[in-house]
């Protein structure tokens, strides 16, 4: 009796299994993989601005701010500090003017500063998408080695016009203005596409 209730939950799990890909086909969508890391199945270019809270004069600008104050293990480097942001993501360098100029995403999420003896962050963040051009998301996660000149950081998943994406944003400080305001330039190559 055991090995026959064994087998009929197999036989459950194979059946899941397959009703499970038979909605996935029905959606209609194929299946790209790429194995070269130049040829991207899709590629786009994007500039995320982090405007930081200064804790008094730019409450009305700022789209990202400190949400704990790094411990005193290490004085130079915030090691320990966690920023939550929901900044403007565009296509050119631009920063946004005013509302009717809309951003082509919003990146919302976090990065931390996890060096002790030097510069170091890790992130975790998605872009968000709602325009007439693309809806859906795209995460991504990583180590920023801030010592490199360009940084590679994980596309793990994606939603909506990037359903089940996967790649790699290598990501390059593009401008500094002082503590509180940052821009990266992120090249964005996906090699796994449902089309
Ligand atoms: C805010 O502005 C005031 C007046 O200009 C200045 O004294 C102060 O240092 C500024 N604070 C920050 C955090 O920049
Ligand atoms: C908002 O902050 C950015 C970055 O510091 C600055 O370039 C821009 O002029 C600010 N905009 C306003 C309206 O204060
Ligand atoms: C950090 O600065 C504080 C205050 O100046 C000091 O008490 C502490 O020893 C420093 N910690 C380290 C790791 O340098
Ligand atoms: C996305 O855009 C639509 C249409 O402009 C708007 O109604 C909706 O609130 C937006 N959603 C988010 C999460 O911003």
């Amino acid at each position: 009796m055991q090995g026959l209730a064994a087998a009929s939950r197999v036989v459950v799990l194979a059946t899941f299994f397959l009703i499970g890909f038979g909605v996935a086909a029905a959606d209609g969508r194929r299946r790209l993989v790429s194995g070269s890391p130049d040829e991207p199945c899709r590629q786009m270019t994007l500039f995320y601005h982090d405007i930081l809270h200064d804790g008094a004069n730019n409450t009305a600008n700022a789209t990202s701010a400190a949400a704990t104050s790094p411990p005193a293990l290490s004085n130079d480097t915030y090691f320990g500090m966690l920023v939550v942001f929901d900044d403007p993501v565009t296509e050119g360098q631009a920063l946004p003017v005013g509302a009717e100029e809309e951003p082509a995403a919003r990146a919302q999420g976090f990065y931390f500063y996890d060096g002790k003896g030097f510069f170091n962050a890790w992130f975790a963040f998605s872009l968000v998408f709602n325009s007439t051009a693309h809806r859906g998301t795209l995460n991504l996660m990583g180590a920023d080695l801030m010592g490199e000149e360009t940084r590679d950081i994980s596309i793990v998943g994606g939603t909506g016009d990037f359903f089940m994406a996967r790649g790699v944003a290598t990501i390059r400080t593009d401008a500094i203005e002082g503590l509180y305001y940052f821009r990266l330039q992120m090249d964005i190559k996906l090699y796994e596409c449902y089309v």
